[in-house]
């Protein structure tokens, strides 16, 4: 095996994240190889180059995809395959936070638009409907009333993809615009911030213009934020939970796979990148 490099980068679109794990790992005197998926394809069992390859496509089926043709070529993917599956599509992800003990919020899965709408119709609103697969707040939609339910199950249903017409139906967790995200890294939270929607929004994406400012987590944030990262046993992710501001309970939302981390940085001032690093550094 020809390895010359202690670790690759696999990516598309260079984006801030993929500069600072560049600037980190050349910082910890590592030799780093970046492969642009615009220009490199894989084939199986190809020489291996390093020994960790670090997944950093935007998008989850191509960060999905190269993790698993490197893994053939004997490169301790970071994240896995497994777990940028797990992690990129909620409806394999929800149910096993759910057998760990995790509390999420009540989920229903429907796979046709009638039982959609049966659901939504008979249950009390608001409600959250999610497709499994997305990010950035993108087509999670509130549902208030039996019209916008009919409204939300039909223009899915006109989405080309097998999974846009699968529904992850939610209770609405009352956190009033607010939620947390931590960023997670081999067992330890590195990095915790609130997220507050802008004016007009519910859904607390910072790609949707949420403000942030940093927080110290919780014993039960940190909790349930490492638990559901070696759930789906990722070296890193980061971590949305709700707290719903009546009852104080705490609800995990979401884990991502290969996460944005600039405005937590920005935020926080913690060093996310070089955590990052720290674990392909042998
Ligand atoms: N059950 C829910 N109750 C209240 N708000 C929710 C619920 N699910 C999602 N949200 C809001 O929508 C945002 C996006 O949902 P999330 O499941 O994290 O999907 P994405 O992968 O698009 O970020 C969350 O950060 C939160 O603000
Ligand atoms: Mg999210």
């Amino acid at each position: 095996m020809n390895i010359n490099y202690d670790v690759i980068i696999v990516a598309d679109v260079i984006r801030l994240e993929e500069k600072r794990l560049l600037e980190e790992a050349q910082n910890a005197g590592l030799r780093v190889l970046l492969l642009n998926l615009s220009s490199k394809g894989f084939r199986i069992g190809e020489e291996r180059l390093a020994p960790y390859a670090l997944i950093r496509s935007i998008s989850m089926y191509r960060s999905l995809y190269s993790a698993s043709f490197l893994e053939a070529s004997g490169y301790r993917a970071i994240n896995s395959s497994l777990s940028i599956l797990l992690a990129g599509d909620k409806a394999l992800s929800l149910p096993l936070f759910f057998k760990s003990g995790i509390p999420i919020p009540p989920t229903y899965l429907a796979l046709s638009p009638e039982t959609a709408i049966g659901y939504m119709t008979s249950r009390r609103k608001p409600l959250i409907d999610k497709p499994p697969i997305g990010s950035w707040g993108r087509l999670v939609s509130i549902i208030d009333s039996d019209i916008t339910a009919k409204i939300v199950v039909e223009h899915r249903e006109e989405i080309p993809s097998p999974q846009m017409k699968a529904h992850l139906i939610q209770d609405y967790v009352q956190i009033n615009g607010e939620d947390i995200r931590c960023f997670v890294v081999r067992g330890d939270v590195v990095a915790c911030m609130k997220r507050k929607a802008p004016p007009g929004e519910w859904r607390t994406n910072v790609a949707i213009g949420a403000q942030t400012e940093p927080f110290t987590p919780t014993d039960t944030v940190t909790e349930i934020s490492v638990k559901a990262v070696e759930t789906i046993k990722a070296d890193y992710g980061s971590v949305d939970i709700g707290v719903d501001k009546i009852t104080g309970e705490h609800y995990l939302f979401e884990v991502n796979g290969v996460p944005e981390f600039k405005g937590l940085e920005k935020t926080t001032k913690a060093n996310i990148a070089k955590a990052i690093i720290d674990v392909v550094k042998r």
